[in-house]
């Protein structure tokens, strides 16, 4: 028994390398991240720093004291010029100080990320790259910054007055756009995963469906020359045993078999090519299933009550060959799955109508199906069976999926109890 198919051994794989992948690419993005959020934190507290000393109350005073002093000595008729250009000057390298800030520190196409400033009681002294719309509330963005990156504390003003601000900030857009990424990314590989899996399926399926059509068409054809010879042989045999009952009696025994054999190439022949469907009540077509399988039920040493229940004169498009292929599979296994020794054992095949289908129901009293196969049941090469080749429920689903436009399924099943198989056909 096959338990772990091929394809479900390929989902695993492929499924375990978008796992791997998506992990990989996951670690290596928090790395890049971590990377560009110290270099972020680096800035932010040069940033922070240029913040501290352009409002440092001590600077501003020193830099207005300076320039008064330069304009009170220059009413001095007998102080020189030069003293105060002096002052001026001097007072002129704060301004570069100034320049440096401005242009090289914090111009906002390189420093572009959110930062709040707040004073010891919360109040919000300055911000930045943050949107300032009615209803923003600055303090509760401060607090999801702090939660992800710890405030950086400035100090100013001389000894008694000093006093603390904070500076809060959040994320770079790029950190925010490569945080999305792996997101991106893993999105973009399942999708490449999943188109190449079912390009994948639907090239076996092709293949599978191409053996099918060669293997049948071959068949028929091989089966084809030695049945017509037998037919000849069969006439020669009766026309020379007129007179002999006996002979005569197996002589239509014979025929009786290869009318059978002519019929399954003819199956053969039919699914290597499109069917012919017909209007056709289902009736005729169960009840020569029965009575063949009937014939049969002795030499499998079991008793079941193959029992029929039709509900419906409803007509549906069937080819009965093709159909009668598809009720023998199904009423084949279900006998298989009724054990020699219980009693009461029975196959019912029903026949109803629900909305616009016609339902086709083969249930028994047999052996149920685990659930974990549910879905491998139809699917080529699944058997439990000793001599099973695991082609009867899929040639079944081909049949009435295919050619019939229906749907086969498992309707209900359970262990040791009895499984229903449901075959629905479109009016
Ligand atoms: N009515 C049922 N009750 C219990 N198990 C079932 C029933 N019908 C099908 N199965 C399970 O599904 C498997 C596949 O069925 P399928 O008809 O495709 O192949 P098979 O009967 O094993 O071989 P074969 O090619 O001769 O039909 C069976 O081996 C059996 O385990
Ligand atoms: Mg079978």
């Amino acid at each position: 028994m096959n338990t772990l198919l091929p394809s479900s051994r390929i989902k695993i794989i492929l499924v375990s390398l978008l796992i791997l992948l998506a992990g990989a690419s996951f670690v290596y993005n928090q790395i890049l991240i971590n990377k560009i959020m110290e270099q972020e934190r680096k800035s932010v507290e040069l940033w922070a720093k240029a913040f501290e000393f352009n409002v440092d109350p001590v600077h501003l005073e020193v830099s207005t004291t300076l320039n008064r002093v330069a304009d009170m000595l220059s009413m001095y008729p007998d102080v020189p010029d030069s003293l105060a250009r002096m002052i001026r000057s001097a007072e002129a390298a704060k301004f570069t100080e100034d320049f440096v800030t401005q242009e090289i520190i914090t111009p906002p196409d390189l420093f572009n990320i959110p930062v709040i400033v707040m004073d010891e009681s919360g109040f919000v002294v300055h911000y930045r790259f943050i949107e300032d719309e009615e209803g923003t509330d600055m303090e509760a963005i401060a607090e999801s910054f702090a939660e992800y990156h710890e405030p950086i504390t400035i100090t100013f003003g001389e000894e008694n007055q000093m006093q603390n601000q904070y500076v809060y900030y959040g994320e770079s857009p790029t950190v925010r756009y490569l945080r999305f990424f792996p997101y991106v990314q893993f999105g973009i590989l399942a999708l490449l995963l999943g188109v190449g899996y079912i390009t994948y399926k639907s090239i076996t399926r092709s293949e599978q469906s191409n053996l099918w059509v060669g293997m049948t068409k071959e068949a028929a054809h091989q089966l084809g020359t030695p049945l017509s010879s037998i037919y000849g042989w069969l006439q020669l045999l009766k026309d020379k045993n007129q007179d002999d009952e006996e002979n005569l009696s197996i002589a239509y025994e014979i025929e009786n078999d290869v009318t059978r054999l002519k019929g399954i190439a003819e199956r053969f022949n039919k699914i290597g090519s499109q069917p012919e469907l017909k209007m056709v009540h289902p009736e005729p077509i169960i009840d020569e299933v029965i009575s063949y399988m009937k014939r049969r039920l002795p030499s499998l040493g079991k008793s079941i009550d193959v029992r029929k229940n039709i509900k419906t004169d409803m007509k549906a498009q069937i080819n009965p060959e093709l159909f009668q292929w598809a009720v023998e599979n199904l009423i084949k296994n279900s006998m298989d799955a009724i054990k020699e020794t219980v009693a009461d054992a029975y196959v019912a095949i029903t026949v109803d109508k629900e909305g616009n289908q016609m339902v086709i129901d083969v249930e028994d009293s047999g052996s149920g199906i685990d659930r974990k196969y549910l879905k491998e049941v139809f699917k080529p090469g699944y058997s439990t069976k000793k001599r099973g080749w695991g082609l009867g429920l899929s040639l079944t689903k081909r049949i009435i999926e295919e050619y019939h436009k229906g749907k086969i399924f498992v309707y209900s099943t359970e262990l040791n109890k009895g499984t229903v198989i449901r075959i629905t056909l479109p009016i």
